[in-house]
């Protein structure tokens, strides 16, 4: 791909090329998976003529929580973390959707299974995305590997090694002719898809897994309730059945990457009239207002980059 800037990345802190950003084949997350991660976006708004980051401080308060799960030293504060992002991402003179990944990890060169008196390192880099699935209607599958629970590998925090379960349950979903995957409890109650959470609506109500049916708890997740609240629809925390899947008048997934998600067939049954029902509808309008920098009500939640 052409692209006229050389692509920049953050690493030994500091920016430096993307293409000089590497690691030693030893290194410690490499071998065992013992990193944790974000997925950030940014949406640029033509008219704007600005790039606006979608809730950075809510991920970077995630990625410190990992960390802490993992023993993984970070040497920022989220203020420090959201100030390299912008400049990163003004190094790449982005004028377009980008996805920013930054990733915190075991870096030494270390043949041993543990996580004390291994030294830590942080990196990040950005790469232009579209939509990562399409929203306005996805088949998806109940899949048969179950979701990690939460005393395998800690479930809420977005570790690099946990998304081997993501990436097999995604495959088979793919493999399969469907567009993802579902993943079960092991208990067999509704967890969430691969790389994001699901809502469903019943009767009127908005209903999604509570944070403690092993989901990673989502930012956009979280956001979807506030706007849901907001216009004056119900919404429960409760564990789903697989079945109320096959019974749901709308069904939804949400998250960084698929955004907002209609789906439209489980498992081989249609959601209803098998289209976007119309809370899906008007949450995916409220959502794309609001991560577009669009909505005045909830510019708090988006940080621009170039007029600040
Ligand atoms: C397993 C999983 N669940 C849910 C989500 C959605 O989280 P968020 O809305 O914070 O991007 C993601 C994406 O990061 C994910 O990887």
């Amino acid at each position: 791909m052409w692209m006229a800037h050389e692509p920049m990345a953050f690493f030994d802190g500091r920016l430096m090329p993307l293409k000089d950003a590497t690691i030693n084949i030893a290194t410690h997350a490499f071998n065992y998976g013992t990193g944790v991660f974000e997925g950030l976006r940014a949406y640029w708004n033509q008219a704007q003529q600005e790039l606006f980051i979608v809730q950075p401080g809510p991920h970077y308060e995630r990625l410190l929580r990992s960390s802490r799960v993992l023993h993984i030293e970070v040497p920022y504060r989220v203020d420090e973390l959201v100030e390299w992002t912008i400049e990163l991402l003004k190094a790449n003179h982005f004028e377009e959707d980008v996805y920013i990944r930054p990733l915190a990890y075991k870096a030494d060169p270390a043949v041993k299974v543990g996580l004390s008196g291994i030294q830590s390192a942080f990196a990040m880099y950005a790469i232009p995305m579209g939509d990562y699935v399409p929203t306005g209607g996805i088949r998806v599958q109940v899949s048969s590997w179950r979701r990690i629970a939460d005393n395998m590998i800690p479930s809420r925090a977005k570790v690099t090694g946990a998304y081997v379960n993501a990436a097999l349950s995604s495959e088979q979903a793919k493999m399969d002719g469907y567009d993802e995957a579902i993943l079960l409890t092991d208990e067999g109650q509704v967890a969430e898809a691969s790389s994001s959470n699901l809502f469903m609506v019943r009767r009127g109500v908005l209903v999604t897994p509570p944070v403690t049916d092993d989901i990673l708890e989502g930012i956009t997740r979280d956001l979807v309730i506030t706007l849901a609240r907001d216009h004056d629809i119900v919404v429960e925390e409760r564990s789903i059945d697989r079945t109320e899947l096959y019974s749901a008048d709308e069904l939804f997934l949400c998250g960084t990457g698929v955004q907002l998600a209609a789906v439209v067939e489980v498992d081989r049954r249609p959601v209803a009239m098998g289209e976007a029902g119309p809370i899906t509808r008007r949450l995916q309008e409220a959502y794309m207002a609001l991560v577009r920098g669009d909505a005045p009500r909830y510019r708090r939640y988006v940080v621009p980059v170039y007029h600040r």
